[in-house]
């Protein structure tokens, strides 16, 4: 038996016991009664009893155990021309004053703390800073509108909002803060405080009473100390869109994410504590919470946060020159990222100039890694290409290729094989199990491991609806694919309305709803279309209510902009068809799944229960007109 399927099956076989060893990478206050509790199911909990402080073992415990000299953090920010290096020490003593600050607003255990920052350390240190005080925090994405903040602001009910003053976003400066005015300003929830970090560029202005600047507090507070916390208690909520409006407020526990990010670091990934580990995303994602921040933090790697893009920051050349100048050993990315670089420096001339000797490997995920990406950047850059699925369900990978347990051959297409603690199946809608090369429905046999979901902040019902009840003991992904014959997983997209603009997750029911609202729209569609660039990018059909007159244009411009202000630019909303009707069953239900295969130039079935055929041939040239299929 190789050294995978090994792992993979005690991990299925005796998750108590795998995952009992995987916790000795943790230090805890007190150890677990119960490695994983399942009187509840499917409300499983890991580690039960135990105690332990996430902030603890992502900072103080490396100051005492001989890197409080070593970088935790690497500040790479080529928008504001600075590089700043943070050692563990340093960061200890910022996130204790900062946990400090926070706790004389009143922050306590339990209290939610929203955070809507860029890619700043101070971001990271408002996240530590809360785990330190057993506060949970809820990081809001900068490219979010105020309306969707609102929705966060009453959802989570925080008792402070941490922001900053302004984003450098490419070439563009943000001013942040009249954004969290706006939300605060629209939502129900008024959180008592509001603390700004302050940037150069622009300042905000503070409300009497209410604000504060990040700078004031922290200068007299008095360094908190970590609060032992339950491995059970909440880490984090992280707002993820869901097929309607209302985000879904993922929740983390804390000892299971810490053992199975730990676990991760070096079982995937393959580092080890003092390496130089880098993932361009964004603290806002789940990418950003488990490998920008608490993955290689929780392992004593050094982080890099980086501010910029992939291309224009200030060319494509700029991921190469971070990776060797901090002589990064593991990259970490989405495809999109890639194919920017790839349409603006096709033969990778830039990257001669740097030395990548230390780079090992390139890891991507967030959506699908298309064969041609994985090719290019494979033959760029001559290291492992690692594609690996997960979710921010999931908080880590559900499928990836385990560079350190045992590196498979790359079959590009796919994302290699279940990682050990998840099994992975294949389901018709019937919940029958498929066999070898069949696509179906993926899911995971519970329990799913540590470190996934524990439930949806204060809504059971949606949690047990969204992911358990279609296929009883079994975690639905929603996304769709198959298994070959030498156990790889295929996946080929999401089976519901969620879609993947340049690796950011986004709802196309959300732009439905915004859109539904024009006074001139009776009715409305917004489906995924394929995009070269950004993976997958929205385009609505609308249906004018009889007797309007408007312009057709002028409509489309309005509802370009109602998109951007309620949810934001990264919906990249930019295309509209004004249609007569839109293809419906005959009891009413908008056939989207038809519409997406002919955006897509597939084959499809004529829907039996389709009201009238001949509505497709006129979707299809609409369709044909906005330049669909590609
Ligand atoms: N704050 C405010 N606005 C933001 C933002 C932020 N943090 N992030 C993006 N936006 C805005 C952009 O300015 C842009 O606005 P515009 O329409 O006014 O130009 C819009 O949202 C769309 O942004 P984006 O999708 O990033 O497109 P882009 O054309 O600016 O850049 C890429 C294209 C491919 C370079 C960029 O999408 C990228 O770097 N993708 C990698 C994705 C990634 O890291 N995903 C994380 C998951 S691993
Ligand atoms: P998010 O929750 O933002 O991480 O988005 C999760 C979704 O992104 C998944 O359900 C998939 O549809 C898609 N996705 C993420 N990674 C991959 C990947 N490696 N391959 C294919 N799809 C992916």
């Amino acid at each position: 038996m190789g050294a995978y399927e090994e792992i993979f099956k005690k991990s299925i076989e005796n998750p108590e016991e795998f995952w009992a060893e995987a916790a000795e990478g943790i230090d805890w206050y007190k150890k677990w009664d119960t490695v994983l509790d399942r009187s509840n199911p499917p409300f499983y909990r890991w580690f039960s009893g135990g105690e332990m402080n996430t902030c603890y073992n992502a900072v103080d415990r490396h100051v005492e155990n001989g890197r409080a000299d070593q970088p935790a953090i690497i500040y790479d920010s080529p928008v504001t021309d600075t590089i700043r290096k943070i050692t563990y020490r340093e960061l200890r003593d910022e996130v204790a004053s900062f946990a400090g600050a926070l706790k004389g607003l009143g922050v306590e255990k339990g209290d939610r703390v929203i955070i809507y920052m860029p890619m700043i350390p101070e971001a990271l240190v408002a996240m530590l800073a809360c785990a330190r005080l057993g506060a949970i925090h809820s990081v809001v994405f900068g490219g979010f509108a105020a309306n969707e903040l609102a929705i966060r602001i009453d959802h989570a009910q925080p008792k402070v909002i941490v922001c900053a003053s302004g984003a450098i976003e490419g070439k563009k400066q943000l001013a942040y803060k009249p954004l969290v005015d706006s939300a605060i300003e629209q939502s129900d929830h008024k959180p008592e405080k509001c603390v700004v970090f302050q940037r150069d560029f622009v300042t905000a202005e503070l409300q009497e009473g209410r604000d504060l600047a990040w700078q004031d507090i922290v200068k007299d507070a008095e360094p908190a100390d970590c609060v032992p916390v339950l491995a059970t208690d909440p880490l984090y909520i992280l707002y993820t869109s869901g097929t309607t409006g209302m985000p879904k407020g993922v929740l983390r526990d804390n000892g299971g994410h810490a053992v199975a990010l730990h676990w991760s670091m070096k079982n995937i990934y393959n580092v080890d504590p003092g390496d130089v580990y880098w993932a361009a995303s964004d603290v806002g994602w789940v990418v950003g919470h488990s490998y920008i921040v608490y993955g290689p933090l929780l392992k004593g790697c050094t982080t890099i946060v980086y501010e910029g893009k992939p291309i224009g920051t200030p060319d494509a050349g700029a991921f190469w020159r971070v990776i060797s100048e901090h002589g990064a050993r593991i990259m970490f990315t989405a495809p999109t990222a890639f194919r920017a670089i790839k349409k603006e420096d096709p033969n990778g001339e830039l990257l001669k100039k740097y030395d990548l000797s230390k780079f090992e490997t390139l890891f991507l995920a967030g959506e699908r890694l298309d064969p041609d990406t994985y090719h290019w950047a494979s033959n760029l850059l001559k290291v492992p290409v690692i594609d690996h699925w997960w979710q921010t369900e999931t908080g880590w990978a559900i499928v990836a290729n385990p560079m350190g347990i045992e590196q498979f051959p790359v079959k590009p297409g796919s994302p290699t094989k279940p990682v050990p603690g998840y099994d992975v199946r294949i389901l018709d809608d019937t919940g029958k199990e498929l066999g070898p090369n069949e696509e179906g429905n993926i899911v995971v046999k519970l329990p799913l491991p540590p470190g996934t979901l524990a439930t949806l902040w204060r809504n059971d019902e949606r949690f047990i609806k969204s992911y358990m009840a279609t296929f009883p003991g079994y975690y639905e992904t929603s996304d769709g694919g198959y298994i070959d014959e030498d156990g790889y997983v295929y996946v080929m997209g999401r089976m519901d309305d969620v879609i993947n603009i340049a690796g950011h997750r986004l709802s196309t029911g959300a732009m439905e709803e915004v859109i539904a609202t024009h006074p001139d729209v009776a009715e409305c569609a917004v489906i995924g279309t394929d995009d070269q660039l950004k993976g997958q990018i929205p385009v609505g059909f609308i249906v004018l209510k009889a007797g309007v007159t408007k312009d057709a244009e002028e409509i489309k411009a309005e509802l370009v902009q109602m998109v951007r202000a309620q949810i934001g630019p990264i919906a990249c909303y930019k295309q509209t068809a004004v249609v007569t009707r839109l293809p419906k069953t005959r009891s009413g239900k908008i056939l989207r799944g038809t519409m997406r295969a002919i955006a897509a130039g597939k084959e499809y079935r004529m829907p039996s229960t389709i009201d009238d055929p001949t509505i497709l041939e006129e979707i299809t040239e609409d369709l044909k007109k906005l330049g669909f299929p590609k």
